[in-house]
């Protein structure tokens, strides 16, 4: 996808990151349209993690270009790239404890009725907003239930649930369905088809092929810190060199 087109969201140029003589990241270049879903896969240490985290500014790039909606975010704090449209989620989740589960999704709705104003079309109150998303995510049941005593799988969708409620232009989750059971994999998968995808566009980490062959529509393979492959779920299976590198272990457990 050409980065003068209208419809990439992000754009990502030859982006280097090192850590001291370490370099993770050895020029990866890639763009994100504004309504795919992207999966980024590579075996442990390829860099992947360290990918999102400068896509989403906790890291600076080395050297290299990182842009959003045509504007240069490489060295935007990741507060104002969240302002920006961007949201993601942690391998750890980052939620409140203590709070309920509908009160982690107000958390996060008022945000974004700050600071995505221009982004909301829709004119509902933040109350009716809360229940549809807690609709949406299957979360009603657990709406007054403190997050610290739900399932890890039910922690993993509330956290979904608030990452979406900042109404992003593109979502990052850094491996959604590690701790779910199949169970709550199948429903994440149908959550991304099924009502996710035409919300905004979304990168996810991801080591279950499952979830990456069920959702994808396109797969970035990342070895070395660099793109080893990229192109639709089809040709990336086929790719003797990511069968090599990657798929042939991935595929095995
Ligand atoms: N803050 C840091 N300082 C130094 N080295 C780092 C830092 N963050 C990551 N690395 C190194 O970068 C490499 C890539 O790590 P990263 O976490 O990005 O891999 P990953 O592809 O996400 O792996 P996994 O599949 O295990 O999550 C590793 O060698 C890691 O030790
Ligand atoms: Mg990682």
């Amino acid at each position: 996808m050409s980065d003068t087109s209208a419809s990439v969201l992000l754009t990502v140029r030859d982006v280097r990151k090192s850590f001291g003589n370490h370099e993770v990241l050895r020029g990866v270049t890639t763009s994100i349209g504004a309504n795919e879903v992207r999966a980024v896969i590579g075996p442990n240490g390829a860099g992947k993690t360290t990918f999102i985290n400068v896509v989403t500014g906790i890291y600076a790039p080395t050297s290299g270009r990182v842009s959003l909606a045509g504007r240069d975010i490489s060295r935007a704090a990741p507060h104002s790239i969240v302002r920006e449209g961007m949201a993601r989620t942690y391998q750890i989740a980052s939620l409140y404890p203590s709070l309920t589960v509908a009160e982690n999704i107000v958390v996060a709705c008022r945000a974004a009725s700050k600071f995505s104003k221009a982004r909301m079309t829709d004119a509902i109150s933040p109350r009716e907003y809360r229940d549809r998303m807690l609709e949406l995510f299957n979360l009603t049941r657990l709406a007054g239930r403190q997050v610290a005593e739900i399932s890890h799988g039910d922690q993993r969708l509330v956290e979904l649930a608030v990452t979406a409620s900042l109404r992003p232009r593109l979502m990052l989750l850094d491996e959604p369905t590690a701790g779910m059971s199949p169970a709550e994999t199948q429903q994440f998968i149908e959550l991304i088809n099924t009502r996710l995808r035409s919300s905004c566009a979304i990168m996810l980490v991801e080591h279950d092929m499952k979830v990456v062959m069920g959702t994808a529509d396109t797969i970035t393979v990342l070895a070395n810190g660099a793109v080893l492959a990229e192109g639709g779920p089809d040709s990336i299976r086929n790719n003797a060199k990511v069968q090599e590198a990657y798929l042939g272990s991935a595929f095995a457990h």
